[in-house]
């Protein structure tokens, strides 16, 4: 019998292993959320954010999971009017575009086939028709384990098209892969944090630029719990709008200090090589679902050629060593799964987990 209470070790796409450090700051004494004590917390987080993704517009701390701000990227920013290019390359980008059409928006939607990136040619030739006022992008598809080439396509947007407003889900991405927003010249990115910020589910990031943030004042029935200029006034005095998730935040703060102190292009480089390993062992016991060019370096998409039962392969390394890893996502189920290394889960780990799969198959 599984117990909540003797969870698993974690080694799916997210939520992702959290260190018992960590566990601790979500322990803390509470704080009035309108006090100085407060305030000097989400100063701080903020201010180290902003370091993290090397910007100096907006940076907003949402208490809800990275879903939320699909809707805000959209309700704030795309007029009721205007056209928005949805690329979907697998679930979640897929789902984004489902979102914008549910704020009542005109989506289209560019698609490729799971396991495929979305390329700046396939968006250029899609924005080169004047149609659309924004894209939305995912830079890592955690269904599928691709990384779309965001610097590509981020050039090609500042190039040719800068009116077009680019929002970007990072939600799988944020820490681990570089993202330098200003240069980026992105106006909507996000992530929750049980991804490679590596905290337990509960709260969200989300860097909106000064140009976004400008033309959400013009939006008409933006709403409130998600409103850009609300947020950005209570921003002002290192507030948020509502009562937030304060254990989180602390939490927040904490991870992001240790990331700082890392440096990173040291913990960029550190997902890097445990993308490269958990690769090398994949193409040695099975091959990567996807090209190797487009592999992440937060997840990796095995590609099931030796027909392992994969249910009952995670099964039994539960059921042994109490640690799980992914099936694949929705239609992948079977023929692919998911081996998360992102956040503070370690090159040592991976090495345990991968024999102890190893011992399941062979
Ligand atoms: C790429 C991507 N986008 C969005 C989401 C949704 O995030 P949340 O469940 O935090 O709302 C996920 C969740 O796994 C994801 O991987």
């Amino acid at each position: 019998m599984t117990d909540w209470k003797n969870p698993p070790r974690l080694f799916i796409p997210g939520p992702v292993k959290v260190n018992e450090d960590v566990l601790q700051q979500l322990a803390r004494p509470t704080l009035g959320h309108r006090g100085k004590e407060y305030a000097q917390l989400h100063g701080q987080t903020a201010k180290m954010l902003k370091e993290i993704f090397f910007t100096n517009q907006n940076v907003f701390i949402s208490t809800s999971s990275a879903s939320g701000i699909w809707e805000a990227a959209i309700r704030n920013c795309v007029a009721p009017d205007e056209k928005v290019l949805a690329t979907c390359c697998g679930a979640f980008s897929d789902k984004w575009a489902t979102v914008a059409k549910d704020c009542g928006r005109e989506v289209d939607e560019l698609k490729v086939e799971w396991g495929k990136p979305t390329t700046a040619e396939m968006i250029d030739e899609e924005l080169a028709t004047g149609k659309y006022a924004a894209i939305t992008l995912v830079y890592n598809e955690t269904s599928t384990g691709v990384t779309n080439p965001v610097n590509e396509i981020s050039k090609m947007m500042r190039e040719k098209y800068p009116d077009v407003l680019v929002f970007v889900d990072s939600v799988s991405a944020m820490v681990a892969l570089p993202l330098r927003f200003d240069d980026l010249g992105w106006d909507v990115t996000f992530a929750s944090v049980q991804k490679a910020f590596a905290i337990p589910p509960g709260l969200a990031v989300a860097l909106v630029s000064n140009r976004a943030l400008e033309k959400s004042k013009g939006i008409p029935a933006r709403g409130y719990y998600f409103n850009f200029e609300l947020w950005a006034k209570a921003a002002e005095k290192d507030q948020t709008l509502v009562t937030p998730n304060i254990p989180h935040i602390m939490a927040l703060n904490y991870q992001c200090e240790k990331l700082l102190k890392e440096g990173m292009k040291n913990v960029w480089e550190r997902h890097r090589q445990m993308g490269e390993f958990v690769r090398g062992w994949a193409k040695e016991k099975f091959d990567l679902f996807c090209e190797e060019k487009y592999a992440s370096n937060t997840l990796t998409t095995v590609k099931n050629t030796r027909g392992i039962n994969v249910a009952e392969t995670i099964g039994a390394i539960q059921q042994k060593h109490n640690t799980i890893f992914g099936n694949g996502y929705g239609k992948l189920k079977d023929q692919t799964f998911r081996i998360a290394h992102m956040g503070d889960i370690t090159l040592d780990d991976l090495k345990e987990l991968l024999g102890w799969i190893e011992d399941e198959i062979d």
